[in-house]
């Protein structure tokens, strides 16, 4: 069999959403369906890679050969990846992390006082679990992906150079594009480098950002 490029290399591997509680029967999620973040599990498993999975809630099997870690919030997400990053040679951050989340949970499912009256949510700021891992110190390879609605290579160089990324993986989101869907397409950036992945099924640009990963991980003279 061709020789694997990852073999032994540990990967660790955010996807999905989280749920940020309201009451307990309501929450505020958002669309990622954990597509884009097992595809990259999935590619660097098959390159022998040793990966762990950071799941926020979707319906998906685990990958073949990927140990798999459920959470729900970010905070339990960020609990789940701090624990493991130190131990990583590389953190892939596929997850939509919820930015916000309600500032207090409510004990018991909140009741409308009249027919007209509204709901004021006071919401605080999630964590940002890509940013602390990036600030580890030794720190893993670290890949960030950007969500953009517009202007896409502006703000994800933006975010790779906020945030001191070795690799972030932008895509187009908003109707039709990006979340829930089998395809994608991603334009990778790093510094001094880029690759435009066009469209197609997230498994195809799961493996080249891998293949991409490993070739970046290289000493300069062996890219
Ligand atoms: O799950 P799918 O349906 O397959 O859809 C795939 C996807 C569109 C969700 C995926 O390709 C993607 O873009 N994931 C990142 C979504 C996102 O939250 O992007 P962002 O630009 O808001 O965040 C930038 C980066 O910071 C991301 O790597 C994110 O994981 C990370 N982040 C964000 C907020 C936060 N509090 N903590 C974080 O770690």
């Amino acid at each position: 069999r061709r020789p694997r490029e990852l073999d032994g290399v540990r990967f660790l591997v955010s996807a999905g959403p989280t749920y940020e509680d309201i009451d307990p029967v309501r929450f505020i999620g958002n669309r990622s369906s954990g597509r884009m973040g097992f595809a990259v599990a999935a590619a660097a498993a098959a390159e022998g890679a040793q990966v762990t999975l950071v799941a926020g809630p979707v319906h998906l099997p685990t990958p073949r050969g990927v140990e798999r870690v459920d959470v729900r919030s970010a905070r339990e997400m960020r609990e789940a990846v701090l624990e493991r990053a130190g131990a990583s040679d590389v953190f892939v951050a596929a997850a939509a992390v919820g930015d916000f989340r309600p500032r207090d949970v409510a004990p018991h499912k909140l009741k409308k006082a009249s027919a007209d009256s509204g709901l004021d949510l006071s919401l605080v700021q999630n964590p940002d679990i890509l940013a602390e891992v990036a600030a580890l110190d030794p720190r893993p390879f670290v890949v960030g992906f950007a969500a953009e609605t517009e202007r896409v290579e502006e703000y994800a160089r933006a975010k790779l150079e906020r945030k001191r990324l070795d690799l972030i993986a932008a895509n187009e989101v908003g109707a039709g594009l990006g979340f829930e869907r089998e395809d994608n397409a991603l334009l990778l950036l790093w510094p001094g480098g880029r690759e435009a992945l066009d469209r197609g099924d997230k498994a195809d640009l799961a493996r080249a950002l891998v293949a991409r990963i490993a070739r970046l991980r290289k000493p300069v003279g062996e890219q």
